[in-house]
């Protein structure tokens, strides 16, 4: 992330291992995590001080049933949103834009439309376009799109991702 932030409320969606969650506790923020992978609670908070773990609240849920999301001042989605399935992804985004305050920031990862998991319904996918239409009304600040092989858990696939920071 550019320049120094003050701390506040960040959501992180699909947070994984929780290196970012972890990163962001420690450095002040109060910490909102949803995973659907099981483990979420260990897996975040594991290795921090009392103090650190307590600035974070985890939740295991599917991005399909998220119906509102904390008030926040950063929501980070790291190779997280593509999964949403694609009839849910609409919604979701709404969730996402609700939460947002004034002047909070949105980072995150989008699937292009060259990747090579395209046309699964249970991913969703979009172009640069796409993208500046959902965030509307937002600053972007910076998409950096990167295309090229890649291994995934899930096998070799070709990977066609656009990393997107704004600012409301
Ligand atoms: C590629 S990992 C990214 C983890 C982390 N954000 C990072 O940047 O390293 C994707 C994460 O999204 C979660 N995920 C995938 N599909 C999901 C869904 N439909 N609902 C909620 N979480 C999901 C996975 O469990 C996994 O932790």
């Amino acid at each position: 992330m550019r320049g120094q932030i003050p701390p506040g409320v960040a959501v992180d969606l699909g947070s994984g291992d929780g290196t970012e969650s972890r990163f962001l506790a420690v450095n002040g923020w109060r910490v909102h995590s949803f995973d659907s992978a099981p483990g979420i609670q260990a897996r975040v908070t594991g290795g921090l001080t009392q103090l650190d773990a307590a600035r974070i609240s985890t939740t295991r849920i599917a991005f399909e049933e998220i119906q509102a999301l904390p008030r926040n001042d950063l929501l980070y989605a790291g190779r997280s949103l593509p999964f949403c399935a694609e009839a849910a992804f609409s919604r979701l985004w709404t969730v996402i834009r609700a939460s947002t305050r004034p002047s909070g920031w949105f980072v995150g990862d989008f699937f292009g439309l060259h990747d090579s998991w395209l046309g699964r319904s249970d991913m969703n996918f979009h172009s640069r376009e796409d993208i500046e239409v959902l965030l509307n009304g937002i600053e972007i600040l910076e998409v950096t799109e990167t295309e090229g092989p890649a291994d995934t858990p899930f096998g070799a696939k070709h990977m066609h991702l656009l990393t997107v920071i704004a600012r409301s």
